[in-house]
């Protein structure tokens, strides 16, 4: 299932997309770059100069930076607005379970560093970008979350999105007077090709992939529609938030999981 193109939607802004090198990130910046938009793709991970460099457009730029770090954040944004003049619209992507197990299992250092993986990158960069908003005198900030707030086997991270949800009604609400909108998504569980960047780098244990079948299993049955979705469908509910179509929507977190409210 494709979505649809809007030719310009995104003309005259400049948007940084965190995690983009890959997966749901990739496709939100580089669909932004079809609409009209001047993008920052923002990742720790080198391949994301690749993925730049394929799309040959000049909108299109790539900044590598360690964003569970404030000094990665506050560089990312800088570089966009040096890049492109201003920030329009930051969409924090970064994220994502590394683990999959029973909660007793995790070892206390793995518990850590779910939460720095999955809630710091956005509290960072949430906090990085608002001098670039608010010298603008708008913007719009989209996190993404997930349905995971309820759900087996990830409770740390679980826990960590619901900190995205948490701070995205928080923010929303003390900066609205301000011109920015702070929203996010909720996706479910997203079919994407296979991942160059793995999230747990020293790779999964029989074991832990035994405890991740038993995750996707929870999720399709956590659903009305019995399955996972695909990456167009959770560009498009991203995009529309980020959009000025969106603007009367803030301290909104939006369930795109088939039917899961998480
Ligand atoms: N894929 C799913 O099924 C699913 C479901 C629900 C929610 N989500 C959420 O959607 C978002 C994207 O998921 P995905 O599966 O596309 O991710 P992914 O793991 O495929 O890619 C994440 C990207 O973020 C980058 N990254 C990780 N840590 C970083 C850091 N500290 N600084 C800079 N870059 C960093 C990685 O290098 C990678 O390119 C995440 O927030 C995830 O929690 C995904």
């Amino acid at each position: 299932m494709n979505t649809p193109v809007f030719e310009g939607r995104f003309r005259d802004k400049v948007v940084v997309v965190t995690g983009a090198a890959q997966g749901i990130g990739f496709a939100v910046a580089s669909r932004v770059v079809s609409e009209g938009g001047d993008v920052l793709f923002v990742d720790r991970a080198e391949i994301v100069r690749e993925a730049v460099a394929d799309l040959c457009t000049e909108r299109a730029a790539a900044c590598v930076a360690d964003l569970e770090t404030h000094a990665g954040a506050e560089t990312a944004m800088r570089h966009a607005a040096d890049q492109f003049g201003r920030i329009d619209i930051l969409i924090n992507n970064v994220g994502g379970a590394i683990r999959m197990r029973p909660y007793e299992a995790f070892e206390p250092g793995q518990i850590e560093a779910e939460i720095r993986r999955s809630l710091m990158p956005t509290l960072y960069c949430c906090h990085a970008v608002l001098p670039h908003l608010f010298k603008r005198g708008a913007g719009t900030i989209v996190n993404v979350s997930s349905n995971a707030t309820r759900g087996i086997h990830r409770v740390p991270y679980s826990a960590a999105k619901g900190g995205i949800n948490a701070l995205t009604q928080s923010l929303a609400m003390e900066v609205a007077e301000r011109n920015i909108r702070v929203v996010a998504t909720a996706p479910g569980g997203t079919e994407a090709p296979p991942r160059r960047v793995p999230r747990n780098a020293e790779g999964d244990t029989t074991q832990e992939q035994g405890w991740m079948r038993d995750v996707v299993t929870q999720v399709k049955q956590s659903n009305f529609m019995k399955r996972y979705g695909t990456l167009s469908e959770q560009v498009a509910p991203i995009l529309f938030l980020a959009s000025d179509e969106a603007s009367y929507i803030t301290g909104s977190v939006l369930p795109v999981a088939g039917g899961d409210l998480g």
